[in-house]
């Protein structure tokens, strides 16, 4: 087992990633301080893979288990089902001082965490993420929320949690989509930060893949290191965090203009490699060093050409992004593997032949 601690003053948290930490997470809330009664908050996919290893470990060190189940999707992350768990805590005495744990992928982590921090003015919060995207970003850093109508993650807040057990076992019964899309982020995660990492999927991607079970322990500490880093230096999301949206101006653009056909991961993956082929064009980004990403992607089983949509749709939803200050497209450009920055001095001539470009390949 492997601790990356983020260093958040008074808000710092231990994050423990390593095979079999579930059967341990009873004894590691008793040494953190909690004791008697406290919520898990979870689906029911996960509740039945994973449920009674979690009540095990906390029941023999007496905890008092009260467990919320909430169905599965993105659209459970709403003002309606937060405002049922509200009721739901109200209903078992849940107190100040009781934990909620997520145990989930990003959904529960995200909407788990609303309610942590609403609840009550603020209840603890531990992450027990069980995707390999929750594992290596959502449960990291603080951000909750829920969506609003369309618009995904609108009412939400920066909530750290106290602690996040990642059991890096738990990835073994997701599916290969699902696994897919954690790759995109991990390698997000090497691209804008770290090229010994990124060295390291181009040596190990098969053994991911096969689910080694030190290959995955080794990529999610990776990713989890990177993340901490980057929420160290801009906990609120004001400057050097939003290198972690590499791949996502143009990414949530095809996701939103395939009206969600594209997945989050598949969308990211063509959103990098537009994004780095964008970098060549400035004359920024070496060549060889797109190509080395385009065939990790790939060999992670994510796409790298655009999907066959309308150009402009895709420019339209890339508009309405979140993304745009000020009128401009803010995109996340890299210097080199490992090296990211931030720049709203793309012109869009440029977007629409990469774009284009792309599309061309397929
Ligand atoms: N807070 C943040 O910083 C942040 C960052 C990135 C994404 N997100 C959010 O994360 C969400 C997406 O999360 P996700 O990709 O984890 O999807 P998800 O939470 O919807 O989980 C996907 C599916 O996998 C199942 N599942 C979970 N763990 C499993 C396991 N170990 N074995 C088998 N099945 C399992 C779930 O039941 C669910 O059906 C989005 O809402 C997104 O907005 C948040």
């Amino acid at each position: 087992m492997r601790k990356v601690k983020v260093k958040l003053g008074s808000n710092s948290y231990e994050v423990c990633v390593g095979s079999g930490l579930l059967a341990q997470t009873g004894r590691w809330l008793t040494e953190n301080g909690f004791s008697g009664k406290l919520v898990i908050i979870t689906d029911p996919t996960v509740n039945w893979l994973y449920g009674d290893a979690l009540n095990r470990s906390l029941t023999k060190e007496g905890f008092n288990v009260t467990t919320l189940l909430v169905a599965e999707g993105e659209d459970q992350k709403s003002l309606e089902t937060a405002g049922r768990l509200y009721h739901e805590l109200t209903n078992c005495f849940a107190e100040r001082t009781t934990p909620i744990l997520a145990l989930g992928g990003g959904v529960i982590g995200d909407l788990a965490g609303f309610v942590a921090a609403t609840y009550l003015r603020g209840v603890p919060l531990v992450q027990i993420p069980t995707t390999l995207l929750a594992q290596v970003d959502s449960s990291i850093g603080g951000k909750v929320a829920v969506d609003h109508g369309q618009l995904k993650n609108k009412i939400g807040a920066f909530y750290q949690p106290r602690l996040v057990i990642t059991d890096t076992d738990t990835l073994k019964t997701l599916p290969t989509t699902e696994l897919a899309s954690g790759l995109a982020e991990v390698i997000k995660s090497a691209a804008i930060r770290d090229n010994e990492f990124l060295t390291f999927l181009e040596k190990n991607l098969d053994r991911v893949k096969s689910l080694d079970t030190g290959a995955l322990e080794e990529i999610v500490f990776q990713s989890v290191k990177i993340k901490a880093e980057i929420v160290e230096k801009d906990e609120r999301d004001l400057g050097l965090r939003s290198i972690l949206n590499y791949g996502h101006t143009i990414g949530h653009a095809i996701e939103s203009a395939s009206d969600f056909k594209v997945d989050h991961g598949r969308a990211i993956a063509i959103g990098m490699l537009a994004a780095a082929r964008i970098s060549n064009q400035m004359g920024i980004l070496d060549e060889s060093e797109s190509m080395r990403l385009k065939s990790v992607i790939e060999r992670a089983g994510l796409p790298t050409e655009m999907p066959n949509l309308k150009l402009e749709e895709i420019i339209q939803a890339m508009k309405h992004d979140k993304k745009v200050l000020k009128d401009k497209v803010r995109f996340v450009l890299l210097k080199s593997i490992g090296d990211a920055f931030i720049t709203d001095e793309v012109s869009p001539h440029l977007v629409e032949q990469v774009l284009v470009g792309s599309n061309e390949k397929t």
